[in-house]
């Protein structure tokens, strides 16, 4: 069977769904996965022969792909800032709003050899694009699930990415000082549960979701940050809708706001905190 032959099929047989907008781009997305190749070849090569194994699999993930599972769960790997990590089942998918948090940490006027902390670490991303980054970087990560550190470390040897990491509640575990915390901890309200879209389902709630107002994990961290922080050190903290207001509401001493960056929908998404010192 062709490319052209096989996506024609699709067209007739995929419904779009809540959460799939574009059906027949996913379609070419996953036959490209499949392929081992990237979506333009397959637009540009509707001659291509497909082997009878790969069109088995193709009907497989577009089967697993309607009954809601996201796309880069069934294909193992998801992009981030440039560069492609795993992903695997109960261990969250990196979002595209994540990228903001790193380019605001790498605007950020950083010591030559900062120390940084990634609390709440997940794949890995935010930790290993930051070492990436900034080669000279001494970067520590950790996370409350041991699912999540596995696929870090995984992550941080395919990109060759010296990082410590530690099994641990928020920061706990760590001394400081760090010039730079960064993370992108839960903070949808738990009331939002009953009504996020059903593709949510298949991610870990304990990834999603920090008590009534979504804040239950990122108040603590910030009260934490006086200890944590070189005087001078920043804090970045990716948040959700009107969250940033409320966390400079209640800042501890030392802590000054210094940079709020709006994601694509405007939305105040990442909030700079800035350490005095004592
Ligand atoms: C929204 S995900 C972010 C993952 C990753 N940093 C990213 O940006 O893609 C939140 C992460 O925080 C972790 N987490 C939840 N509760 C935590 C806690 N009490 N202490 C440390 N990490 C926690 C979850 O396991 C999850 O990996």
């Amino acid at each position: 069977m062709t490319v052209a032959e096989l996506l024609a099929q699709a067209r007739q047989r995929l419904k779009p769904r809540e959460g799939m907008l574009f059906p027949q781009r996913e379609a070419r997305a996953f036959l490209a996965w499949l392929l081992a190749k990237d979506e333009a070849f397959v637009l540009a090569h509707p001659e291509h022969h497909v082997p009878e194994d790969l069109v088995r699999r193709f009907w497989d993930a577009v089967a697993r792909r309607q009954k809601g599972e996201p796309f880069h769960y069934i294909a193992g790997f998801c992009p981030f800032f440039g560069r492609t990590f795993a992903v695997a089942p109960g261990v969250l998918i990196p979002r595209p709003e994540t990228e903001l948090l790193v380019s605001t940490c790498l605007a950020l006027p950083l010591p030559p050899r900062p120390r940084i902390l990634d609390v709440g670490t997940g794949s890995g991303v935010l930790a290993i694009t930051l070492k990436r980054e900034l080669p000279t970087a001494q970067v520590v990560a950790s996370d409350v699930a041991p699912r999540a550190l596995a696929l870090a470390r995984r992550n941080a040897g395919g990109h060759r990415a010296a990082i410590g990491f530690a099994l641990a509640h928020l920061a706990n575990c760590w001394r400081g000082p760090f010039d730079l915390v960064v993370a992108n901890l839960p903070y949808l309200p738990e009331t939002w549960r009953p009504q996020v879209p059903p593709e949510l389902a298949f991610e870990d709630p304990g990834a999603l979701f920090a008590g009534t107002d979504g804040l239950a994990l990122v108040r603590p961290l910030v009260a934490d940050l006086p200890r944590l922080l070189a005087a001078g050190g920043f804090a970045a903290l990716e948040l959700g809708e009107g969250q940033a207001s409320q966390v400079v509401c209640q800042l501890p001493p030392g802590l000054e706001p210094y940079r709020v960056a709006s994601d694509l929908h405007g939305v105040e998404r990442v909030l700079v905190l800035r350490f005095k010192g004592r």
